[in-house]
C-alpha cells in the first residue's frame, strides 16, 4: 500500500518541521505531534494536523499510528550539553516512548521510520563508519555517552520486533545536518556568536573534524526513500563524507558573517574540567555512504559554504 498518511514526532523540531512541509507540499496527510507550540507556518496546509502534546501520552501516540501508514519518530533532544546535564531525561525520552512507538508499529504492522546517530560509533576509529562496523563507547561513568546508548537501545528493540513484519523500517544514522532553525549545536552556536562579534570557544585542538549535510539534501534523501520504497529493515547513514575541520567551519563562519570575532582554543585546565562533567570528544565522524549511493545515487547539492550563507540569510531576516 502507498503511503498517504504520516505522523511526525518532534515536529516542530529541527527536522521535523523540514520534513512535515515537504511532506505537505507533495500531498501527504501529516499527523504532527511536539511539546512547542505550534510555529503556524504549516497550517494553511489543509492536510496538517497538528497536536502540541508529548510522546509521553502513550494513547494518543498509539491512536496516530493505528490511523496513518507511515510513522517517523524524531522527537529527541540532540545537544551534547543536554547529554551531561539532563542525562536522566536524554535517556527517559529517548528509550521510553520510543519501546511504545516500536511496540505499536509491530502491533498494526506500520512502518518506521527512526532518526538515530552518528554517536553510535562512539570513538571508534574505523574510517569510514559503515552501518554493519563496530561500535566503541567510553565508560558509563562519562555522561555522554548516553545518548550513543540510549539510541543504540532502541535500534536493538525496532530489530527485535519488526525485522520479521510485513510493514517495514528504516533506522537513519544521521551525520551533523545543519540548516537554519538548528538549535544548541555547534554551527548555530557559531554563528550566534560571531553575530554578536563574541569569541568563538573551541573545546579541544580545532583538529576535530565533522561531516556537515545541508538540511534540505537531508530531506530530499528521506523523500526519495521514501517514494521509492527502498532501504527497508535496514540502517542506514545519512550524511556527506567530506570532512570538515572545526577551526576551519569557525573562520568560514566569521568570515561570511563579516564579524569581527576571535577564535579562542580552550584550554587543557577547560577540557580537563568538561572531563570531569562527562565530557569526552569524539575526534573524527565519517559515514560510509555505500549503501546510500548503491541505490539512490543522491549527490548533495549544497556545500558547506553555501549552506552557511543561506543559513545567515535565514538569520538576518528573521532579526
Ligand atoms: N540534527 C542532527 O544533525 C541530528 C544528528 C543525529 C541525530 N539526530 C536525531 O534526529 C532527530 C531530530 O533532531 P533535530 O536536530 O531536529 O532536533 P530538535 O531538537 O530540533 O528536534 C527535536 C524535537 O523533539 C521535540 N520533543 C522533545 N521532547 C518531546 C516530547 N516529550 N514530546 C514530543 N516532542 C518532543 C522538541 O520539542 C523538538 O522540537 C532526533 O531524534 C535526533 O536525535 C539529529
Amino acid at each position: 500500500m502507498r503511503v498517504k498518511k504520516v505522523f511526525v514526532t518532534g515536529a516542530m523540531g529541527f527536522i521535523g518541521f523540514h520534513w512535515c512541509k515537504k511532506l505537505l507540499e507533495n500531498g501527504y496527510e501529516v499527523y504532527a505531534i511536539d511539546i512547542k507550540k505550534n510555529n503556524q507556518k504549516l497550517n494553511h496546509h489543509k492536510k496538517f494536523r497538528y497536536y502540541r502534546d508529548s510522546v509521553f501520552n502513550y494513547d494518543l501516540v498509539r491512536k496516530l499510528i493505528k490511523n496513518s501508514d507511515l510513522t517517523c519518530h524524531f522527537a529527541g533532544i540532540a545537544s551534547p550539553k543536554e547529554y551531561l546535564i539532563n542525562t536522566t531525561k536524554v535517556i527517559d525520552l529517548t528509550v521510553n516512548p520510543s519501546l511504545v512507538i516500536v511496540n505499536t508499529c509491530a502491533k498494526y504492522n506500520k512502518k518506521l521510520f527512526f532518526t538515530s546517530t552518528s554517536e553510535i560509533y562512539g570513538k571508534s576509529t574505523e574510517f569510514p563508519f559503515t552501518e554493519e562496523g563496530n561500535r566503541y563507547l567510553g565508560s558509563t561513568s562519562t555522561r555522554r555517552w548516553c545518548y550513543s546508548t540510549a539510541k543504540a537501545l532502541v535500534e536493538h528493540a525496532i530489530f527485535a520486533k519488526l525485522s520479521n513484519k510485513k510493514k517495514k523500517f528504516i533506522i537513519y544514522r544521521l551525520f551533523n545536518i545543519y540548516g537554519y532553525g538548528l538549535k544548541g549545536r555547534v554551527v548555530d552556536i557559531f554563528f550566534e556568536k560571531a553575530l554578536k562579534n563574541k569569541d568563538l570557544e573551541i573545546f579541544g585542538t580545532g583538529r576535530e573534524k565533522r561531516c556537515f549535510l545541508y538540511i534540505d539534501d537531508c530531506i530530499e534523501i528521506f523523500f526519495q526513500i521514501l517514494q521509492k520504497n527502498k532501504f527497508n529493515n535496514q540502517i542506514l547513514n545519512i550524511g556527506n563524507n567530506k570532512e570538515e575541520k572545526i577551526l576551519s567551519l569557525a573562520k568560514k563562519i566569521i568570515k561570511i558573517s563579516n564579524s569581527k570575532s576571535k577564535i579562542k582554543i580552550k584550554s587543557k585546565y577547560a577540557k580537563n574540567t568538561m572531563k570531569k562533567q562527562g565530557f569526552e570528544d569524539i575526534l573524527r565522524r565519517i559515514p560510509s555512504i555505500v549503501r546510500l549511493n548503491k541505490t539512490l545515487k543522491y549527490k548533495p547539492k549544497t556545500n558547506l559554504v553555501e549552506g552557511l550563507k543561506l543559513i545567515l540569510k535565514e538569520m538576518q531576516k528573521n532579526i
